[in-house]
């Protein structure tokens, strides 16, 4: 590692990215602090990341301000530190435009833009007074190459606002050498998608295969480490973007 992190926060980890996000910062030797809304799938992921004492949970819907709050609190308490910040808790539905209410609407931007919004709000303090830390954004392709066969204008309201809010909170904390970047993903396996279809989108990416979680982690390994990236989209999506 080019930098050693010793603190990460990660929403939403009690599956799927964050879950494996949680895996390899682990292997890389950092503290993790990951948060779901169901306190009992989360201990059960506690369990089988097994990083023993080195992983705290923090049960709570991340659209709720003291869930990020309490996040910081608890990486503060346990390990000393706030380092890096995985805003990752996400959820997503297709439906159709003209069905879409407003409770579909407050669902995903309590979740996806709150919950990233909030999250982001509680770890500055600490960040700054420590001279720095990273966070990092879980964006989507689908902002900037839309596919007919997915109806999720709802849903991207929310994404699309994590992506134009990327930069702007760059230039906002760059001076507290707070970077911030957002990952757009591209189709990767996880309990999100069922399992017997999802392999049937890898002719949307140029590499002709969908994602595994661990390629996001990567991603999410680098732009955690590099002291020298900030206010970047990146897509980590096998060049789905790139073209057909
Ligand atoms: N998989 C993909 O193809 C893909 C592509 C582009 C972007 N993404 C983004 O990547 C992120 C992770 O997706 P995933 O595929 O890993 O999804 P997933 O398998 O459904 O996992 C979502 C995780 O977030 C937690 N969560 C959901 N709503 C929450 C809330 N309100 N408060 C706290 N935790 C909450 C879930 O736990 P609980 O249910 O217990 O709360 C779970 O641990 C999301 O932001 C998603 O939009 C995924």
């Amino acid at each position: 590692m080019a930098t050693s992190i010793k603190t990460v926060l990660i929403t939403g980890a009690s599956q799927g990215l964050g879950f494996d996000m949680a895996r390899g910062f682990l292997a890389a030797g950092s503290s993790v602090v990951i948060s779901g809304r169901d306190p009992e799938k989360l201990a059960r992921a506690a369990q089988q990341l097994g990083g023993g004492d080195r992983v705290a949970v923090v049960a709570g819907d991340i659209g709720d301000a003291a869930t990020g709050r309490a996040m910081v609190a608890t990486a503060l308490a346990r390990f000393g530190s706030v380092d890096v910040l995985i805003n990752n808790a996400g959820i997503f539905q297709p439906k159709p435009f003209l069905d879409v209410e407003e409770k579909d609407l407050e669902r995903f931007w309590r979740t996806n833009l709150l919950g990233t919004f909030f999250t982001s709000q509680a770890v500055v303090p600490a960040m700054k007074q420590q001279g720095g830390g990273a966070i990092i954004n879980i964006g989507t392709v689908l902002i900037d190459h839309a596919a007919k066969a997915f109806p999720v204008t709802a849903p991207m309201t929310s994404k699309g606002a994590i992506h134009g809010l990327t930069p702007n909170l760059a230039a906002e904390l760059a001076d507290d050498n707070i970077r911030v970047n957002t990952i757009a993903a591209g189709i990767i396996r996880t309990p999100l998608h069922d399992p017997s279809q999802v392999d049937q989108l890898a002719g949307l990416h140029l590499l002709n295969r969908i994602g595994e979680p661990n390629d996001i982690t990567e991603a999410a390994l680098f732009l955690a480490q590099n002291n020298f990236v900030t206010g970047v989209i990146l897509p980590v999506d096998g060049g789905n973007v790139a073209g057909r």
